[in-house]
């Protein structure tokens, strides 16, 4: 069992990085220790340069957000936690890998989609090939779980796409006539619920560090009365909550603070609605307000108890890099000598 994800540096994480991904890097990392397997997780401060960035920002939201890992329960003595930046196996097999990848299935993908919009033209060379180097971060280490948040299926559909070309146009032959595949498939991981929060603002958009609102989102680093006040404004509308599923089909604002209801209560929202079913949001939000903060509260304390000591921030990223360079070369090695590149 090997569980690897990443997690962008860019903006501050939030709840739905926190219920999508970072939650189950964390059940998974005990999971795979207890197994005799590994986890890594990293910080994927390369894929921040395919949009614009400011420098000391990057650093600096690059130590903010190991601290927050940590304070989110990953365990630096259980978990292997890196950033990119140190593992530069990461964008040496994405050029190997650009050899397989396809101009088409790039094209595709939804994100370029989305953030390229109508002006393609103007955008980075990164933000195109960046599902490139993504399949190459969960490719490296032979992933076999890969928690993440239904945005990212795609992206991984693709790194299984090319481990397949790739193990299809290169596998070296076992004495016996079969091949001998280079990469394993990895499966992603995504929770059955809270696979997408969306915005508190606008119940069609997802929740995302890049929003230009801070109120369509709670942060991990927000106190009590900010998460509260957040919760209050959220976008709603005047009916009661319904008994039953079914009447949340049309009202994505309503489904959205039922959904992180449920995640953070460990339900479902059918048990949800169970119990506030007939109720206006003038209880609900409340009662979502205390849950929150009961459930965040501690993370927060933790993380502003762990984020100044960059000292220590950097040593476990220095660790874990040492760490992930090794579980990396021998794939790296393979996939030189199995497309014919001379290195002694
Ligand atoms: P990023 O930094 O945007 O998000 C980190 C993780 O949080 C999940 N997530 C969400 N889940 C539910 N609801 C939301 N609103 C929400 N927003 C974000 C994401 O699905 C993700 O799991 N490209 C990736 C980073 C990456 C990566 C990788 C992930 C780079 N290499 C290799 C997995 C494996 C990204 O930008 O995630």
């Amino acid at each position: 069992m090997r569980v690897v994800s990443g997690i962008q540096p860019t903006g501050k994480p939030h709840l739905g990085n926190y219920l999508g991904a970072i939650r189950n890097y964390v059940a998974l990392q005990d999971d795979a220790h207890a197994k005799g397997g590994e986890c890594l997780i990293f910080i994927a401060d390369l894929h921040a340069l395919s949009m614009p960035h400011d420098p000391a920002e990057l650093r600096a939201s690059t130590l903010e957000l190991v601290a927050t890992l940590v304070a989110c329960g990953l365990d630096p003595d259980k978990a292997i936690l890196f950033n990119q930046a140190q593992v530069p196996l990461h964008p040496e097999l994405q050029w190997l890998l650009n050899g397989t990848a396809r101009m088409g299935w790039l094209n595709r993908m939804t994100q370029w989609k989305d953030k390229a919009g109508k002006n393609r033209e103007g955008q980075s060379v990164a933000l195109f090939t960046y599902p490139v180097l993504q399949a190459a971060d969960v490719l490296l280490y032979q992933a076999t779980h890969v928690p993440v948040g239904e945005d990212q299926k795609q992206h991984l559909e693709l790194a299984r796409d090319i481990a397949q070309k790739f193990n299809n146009d290169f596998a070296p032959k076992n004495p016996d006539g079969s091949d001998a595949p280079i990469f394993t498939l990895p499966d992603p991981i995504i929770p059955k619920e809270a696979a997408r929060i969306m915005s508190l603002r606008d119940g069609s958009a997802k929740m995302s560090k890049s929003d230009p609102s801070d109120m369509s989102r709670i942060n991990l680093s927000d106190d009590a009365d900010t998460m509260a006040q957040k919760i209050k404004k959220a976008k709603t509308d005047p009916e009661p909550l319904p008994s039953e599923e079914a009447g949340l089909a049309d009202r994505a604002e309503a489904k959205n603070l039922v959904g992180i209801y449920a995640a953070l209560a460990g339900q479902s929202q059918a048990e949800v609605l169970a119990q506030y079913g007939g109720q206006g949001f003038g209880s609900f939000k409340p009662a979502l307000a205390d849950l929150l903060v009961a459930k965040l509260g501690p993370i927060r304390d933790q993380f502003v108890a762990l984020k100044d000591d960059h000292e220590a921030l950097d040593a476990i990223l220095a660790r874990g890099a040492a760490k992930a360079r090794e579980r990396g070369a021998p794939t790296l090695a393979a996939v030189y000598s199995a497309l014919g590149l001379v290195r002694h």
